[in-house]
């Protein structure tokens, strides 16, 4: 813990210091920021920060608009925060094909071929939803998937596009790809894993990785603004399981709430494709910033903001 206390003061101060120098000659170009849930986030904190920043108009499978966009607004960074993810979930991948492969791959691809042309640097949020629990790195063991190992889990088709992306993309040296899981919020948007968990009828109790918006989307912005590449193991520290989001849930929001669980095995039976569930080893990510959160500490710190909006809405 001291190490990270020092190393984070070190870091901190380091940061500060060369992000203000560079802010005024920046400018970030934001694809899903006009009406993506994690998108509009980012231009929030863009805006909030100070940084010049525009959303994209340009779909991500028309390469041509892209460059015209890119060549008209001039950015000095690009995020890609679009993409399909399905409606209602990820199941719709698997009847839609084509159209994931366009956005997911296609367009992604795009976007960072047309920003390496370009000499531009671009943050992907991309998922960690790539892995599964294994022999090796088993439930509780504290044994996290490292961004060296090799994806073990397309179980999925929305998964099975988001790792032939995410190898590709390291190809780009201009890329950082930040690997999200089960994003949290406090703004209670159906998006947001709270949410989803607190309205399906059963839910399986499995510890996971997961990534805290309020905390995590200032980070991405700063690895974005020092022109951090490479693959980034993107949660909190640590796992949490449904229940004990369900009962943190039920103490800050709702204490008449109740929920039922049902097995791994009894909700394949209702979906159309498997879930990833995992940990994640966040050492590099903790390298840069040791100061993020454990997920426990991090999701007790949103659901005092929800309780707090909740009291006192706006
Ligand atoms: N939410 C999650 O559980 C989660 C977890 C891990 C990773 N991620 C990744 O994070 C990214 C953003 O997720 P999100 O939750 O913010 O999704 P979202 O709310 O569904 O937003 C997706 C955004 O992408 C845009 N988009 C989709 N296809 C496009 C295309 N071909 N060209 C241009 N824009 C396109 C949508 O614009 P339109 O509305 O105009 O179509 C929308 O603005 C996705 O790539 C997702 O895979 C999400």
């Amino acid at each position: 813990m001291k190490k990270y206390a020092l190393l984070s003061l070190i870091c901190c101060q380091f940061l500060v210091a060369s992000l203000d120098t560079n802010k005024e000659a920046m400018k970030f170009l934001v694809f899903g920021g006009k009406t993506g849930w994690i998108g509009q986030m980012i231009m929030e904190d863009l805006s909030k920060k100070g940084y010049a920043c525009e959303s994209a108009d340009s779909r991500l499978e028309n390469r041509e608009s892209i460059l015209q966009e890119i060549e008209s607004k001039k950015p000095t960074h690009i995020i890609n925060a679009a993409g399909v993810t399905g409606n209602p979930n990820v199941d719709w991948c698997e009847t839609n094909k084509q159209a994931t492969i366009r956005s997911n791959i296609i367009g992604a691809l795009n976007l960072a071929d047309v920003a390496f042309l370009k000499k531009i640097h671009m943050t992907n949020f991309g998922t960690g939803c790539i892995y599964e629990y294994n022999q090796e790195h088993s439930l509780r063991s504290g044994i996290g998937f490292t961004e060296e190992d090799a994806p073990n889990f397309a179980g999925s088709f929305y998964s099975s596009t988001k790792i032939m992306l995410d190898k590709l993309l390291m190809d780009y040296p201009n890329v950082l790809n930040l690997r999200l899981r089960m994003p949290i919020s406090s703004d209670l948007s159906p998006r947001n894993f709270i949410t989803k968990i607190t309205k399906y009828p059963k839910v399986i109790n499995v510890p996971n990785s997961m990534t805290v918006l309020d905390e995590m989307i200032p980070l991405a912005i700063e690895l974005a603004a020092l022109g951090e590449v490479g693959n980034y193991n993107f949660t909190n520290p640590g796992v949490i399981s449904h229940n004990e989001i369900l009962e943190l849930y039920k103490e800050f929001v709702d204490p008449d709430f109740t929920w039922s669980n049902f097995t791994i095995e009894e909700q394949d039976k209702i979906l159309k494709a498997r879930r990833s569930n995992n940990e994640l080893d966040v050492s590099k990510l903790r390298e840069k910033f040791p100061q993020i959160k454990e997920i426990q500490d991090s999701l007790i710190e949103v659901f005092q903001k929800i309780r707090a909006k909740k009291n006192h809405p706006s």
